[in-house]
């Protein structure tokens, strides 16, 4: 990306406005993090609850230290252990993000990306940028430049760095002391984060607490979700399946275990990474099929990113 994009990028951002840009994970809206009236447009233009607070994101450690009331020796390992990477570190904050960025909570959420023009982006801009992603609230995230274009139209600027190589999001960890909470998982695995730290076992957190609040307001059941009904099925169900399409019904296929050249199914990689790389671009082109409904099959493999690659799927078909 030349120096001339970014620095025109930049001088939106400083006007308040939005600029789209590339990460590692998925696409994020970008707007200056400590600019309210900024913040309030990126939730606007998204249509996310207000309850549900948004991801820093930082050029690297010292950024962050500014943002936050306590570092933890557990934060500064797993910053230097996984920054710049899909890891975002949930903190106490102080009050230089305000409030609407947090949805007046006590903590903030930020991640150093992984990806070349979004630190460029960070470094000239000088200032921490939000970042949720750069998709409508609830919908399937955005890999490809296009994908926002799809979703935004021109009301959004879009940095494009090409698609994004990780494919799902970045894993969420709340730290508290010596000890850390996956609330979110990701690419990041909970066996990489074990070895630097104590970790709970990831329960996905579906519903407010008894006090209504929740833990991390974005795990809503039903998220990553295309707007065609999304079903899944296991590798028991294959034939059913294929025998479905056969007798006539209009249905798109994702599926990483059926060998079948055919029209309606879209083949997914075997191993996880590529998975988790190719998954929503293939949502999106399941969506746009026009089917009257998404099957996918679930992988049952174990570790690597598999269990976060389930996490998206139960969503996706979830309500
Ligand atoms: O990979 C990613 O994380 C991407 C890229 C663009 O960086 N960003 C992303 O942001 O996925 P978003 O806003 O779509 O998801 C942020 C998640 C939500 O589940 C949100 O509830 C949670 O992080 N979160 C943000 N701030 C939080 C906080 N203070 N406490 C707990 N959870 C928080
Ligand atoms: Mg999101």
């Amino acid at each position: 990306m030349d120096a001339l994009a970014i620095e025109q990028a930049v001088s939106m951002l400083r006007r308040a406005e939005l600029v789209a840009f590339p990460t590692e994970t998925v696409y994020g809206l970008g707007a200056d993090a400590t600019n309210a009236h900024a913040v309030a447009r990126v939730f606007e233009l998204k249509g996310r609850p207000s309850n549900n607070p948004l991801i820093v994101h930082v050029a690297d450690i010292d950024q962050a230290l500014a943002l936050v009331s306590r570092w933890p020796a557990t934060a500064e390992k797993l910053a230097r252990r996984f920054w710049p990477g899909p890891l975002t570190l949930v903190l106490p904050r102080n009050d230089v993000i305000p409030d609407i960025v947090c949805a007046g909570g006590p903590t903030v959420a930020v991640r150093c990306p992984d990806h070349p023009v979004a630190l460029e982006l960070l470094r000239v801009f000088g200032s921490p940028l939000v970042g949720p992603s750069a998709n409508k609230s609830g919908s399937v995230s955005s890999t490809t430049a296009e994908h926002v274009r799809t979703s935004f139209g021109d009301r959004v600027h879009v940095l494009d760095g090409g698609p994004c190589l990780r494919g799902i999001e970045s894993t969420v960890v709340r730290v508290e002391g010596a000890h850390a909470t996956i609330l979110r998982p990701g690419v990041v695995t909970h066996e990489q984060i074990a070895e630097v730290t104590d970790v709970d076992t990831y329960e996905p957190v579906y519903a407010p607490d008894a006090a209504g609040a929740m833990p991390s307001p974005g795990m809503l059941r039903r998220h990553y979700a295309p707007a065609t009904p999304t079903r899944l099925f296991d590798r028991t169900q294959r034939r059913a399946v294929l025998d479905r399409v056969e007798t006539g019904e209009n249905l798109i296929i994702l599926s990483h275990g059926i060998d079948t050249e055919h029209g309606a199914l879209i083949r997914m990689p075997r191993d996880a990474e590529s998975y988790a790389r190719e998954l929503y671009a293939a949502m999106h082109r399941a969506d746009d099929a026009g089917a009257d409904a998404i099957l996918i099959e679930l992988p049952d493999a174990e570790g690597q990113v598999w269990s976060a690659i389930r996490d998206r799927l139960r969503r996706a078909a979830a309500g």
